[in-house]
């Protein structure tokens, strides 16, 4: 067996899966996120280790071979969250996580008298959520952790660290921190004297299937486990969800509705310039990925249904979308709700109806709210077709936004691109227990393992027609932003 960790936001989840790619049983153990202060989401790393140590006393209280039988694991993990570690690895302070913007100031800082070079090193700008403005934070705000940081780590590769003992930082998530010099695959020399940061404090590099050591003495003992378990290094969610959707070739997109949402397609390499719009990533596979994100996806639905229609279930709201002509009756909703991050970096925008006319009824605007939403991924599609030349020939698409198949027709016809579903939607952890998979040698690719691991279901098509109304409708949408943009 292999087991996928899925290092989440809000739970630590694990997935175990046999050779052929059988979910053999899953677990899952919660913990807290702190919010001392408006803007700030820290968590400690502790509780990270206890919820792993739960998912494998689960697995073993409830799966009679996972001792015997279990090979590898491997890990995705929340992206950017600093964790800062002192001589002896201990941890220093809690981790700040990848929603926390207490640091726009130092993205500013960074943006202004740093960008041209971040751009063309990183392949990204500054964004509160990436890690380098956290450490500027750090430094600045908490001068006397800083002197005593030996080691900065990722979430998933701190709870990597306990289980084996090793310092490592797979590619896919050190891009995220905006301290790789990503086309070349390692650390910024330039990133490093700008901001203090000495070479000795970054962790080894290694690719998301690299084998990073074996589960130590203590923990085997303590797991019961009478074989060497070996630990692979894991990568970012995003990519690692990639891995797991089969996003392993630049024909294949993936949209990943949950509460924030997720454009994202494969790059054969760093050259495509999308000037910082979209972010530009290395992939879990020896690869590239863009992507835009938005931040209010299901939350915008989540929202609506609990201010307008505390009285339904998301079924019941969504029952009669599909007797609602594409345009809800020219009823036009933009989702930045929370701000926005793609393709506008805009902390301070906030969403709006337009369009409102005295026959519209609720179902007017549910149709409308998933229209929204899909608009704003679409601005993400937009930037690859354009920039990029890209032409999808289809998209996966995972998570909450999957499940409704009147929301998938929407999405095919908006995007203008066939749909198709993961039948297990195992999302990260599957991608994990990938990595795992090709780390031990059971198959020699990602592309391989894809084939044995993941069964697509059924793919929903575009509309001729609707396709052509919604190409007119986003015209309309893309002018929303900058004529709403100054009104507060
Ligand atoms: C990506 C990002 C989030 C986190 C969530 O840039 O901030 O998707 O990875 O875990």
């Amino acid at each position: 067996y292999v087991l996928g960790l899925d290092l989440g936001t809000s739970s630590l989840k694990g997935l175990l899966v046999d050779k052929a790619g059988t979910v053999i049983g899953s677990a899952s153990a919660d913990y807290p996120l702190i919010h001392d202060q408006s803007g700030y989401s820290e968590q400690q790393p502790s509780e990270w280790l206890t919820a792993c140590e739960k998912v494998i006393e689960q697995l073993s209280a409830t799966i009679n071979d996972f001792k015997t039988k279990l090979e590898g694991i491997s890990f995705s993990g929340q992206m950017h969250g600093l964790v800062l570690l002192d001589e002896e690895g201990n941890v220093l302070r809690p981790s700040i996580l990848w929603n926390d913007v207490r640091n726009s100031l130092e993205c500013e800082q960074i943006n202004s008298q740093f960008g041209d070079q971040i751009l063309s090193i990183t392949q990204n700008i500054a964004r509160e959520g990436f890690t380098l403005p956290k450490v500027l934070w750090v430094q600045k705000n908490e001068p006397e952790i800083w002197d005593k940081v030996a080691k900065i780590l990722l979430p998933k590769d701190y709870l990597r660290y306990w289980l084996t003992g090793n310092y490592h930082m797979d590619y896919s998530d050190a891009a995220g921190t905006l301290m790789l010099d990503v086309k070349h695959k390692k650390w910024s020399e330039a990133i490093q004297t700008e901001y203090h940061i000495s070479e000795n404090i970054l962790p080894t590099l290694i690719e998301s299937y690299g084998n990073t050591g074996k589960l130590t003495e203590d923990l085997k003992a303590k797991f019961g486990f009478e074989h060497d378990i070996q630990i692979f290094a894991g990568g970012a969610d995003n990519a690692v969800a990639a891995v797991g959707s089969g996003i392993l070739d630049h024909t294949t997109g993936m949209v990943s509705i949950g509460t924030s949402g997720v454009f994202l397609s494969y790059e054969n390499d760093a050259d495509v310039d999308y000037k910082g719009q979209l972010h530009l990533f290395n992939h879990a596979d020896d690869a590239y990925y863009s992507m835009g994100v938005t931040l209010a996806a299901g939350h915008s639905l989540t929202w609506f249904k609990n201010t307008f229609a505390t009285d339904k279930s998301f079924e019941e709201l969504l029952a009669n979308i599909d007797s609602i002509e594409p345009g809800s009756k020219g009823l036009l909703f933009a989702p930045y709700i929370v701000g926005e991050r793609t393709p506008y970096t805009d902390g301070k925008i906030r969403g709006s109806f337009i369009g409102m006319d005295t026959t519209h009824t609720l179902d007017h605007f549910a149709r409308a709210v998933l229209e929204g939403i899909t608009f704003s991924l679409k601005d993400s599609q937009y930037l690859m077709e354009t920039v990029a030349n890209k032409k999808f020939e289809r998209i996966i698409s995972v998570g909450g936004g999957s499940k409704n198949n009147n929301w998938l027709q929407i999405q095919a016809d908006i995007f203008n691109t066939p749909i198709t579903t993961l039948i297990a939607d195992e999302g990260p952890g599957m991608g994990a227990a990938m990595l795992a998979a090709v780390g031990l040698g059971w198959y020699d690719s990602l592309l391989a393992c894809n084939k044995a691991f993941v069964a697509y279901g059924d793919t929903v098509y575009p509309n001729p027609d609707n396709v052509a109304q919604y190409a007119d409708i986003y015209a309309e949408y893309q002018k929303v932003y900058a004529a709403t943009k100054d009104i507060s």
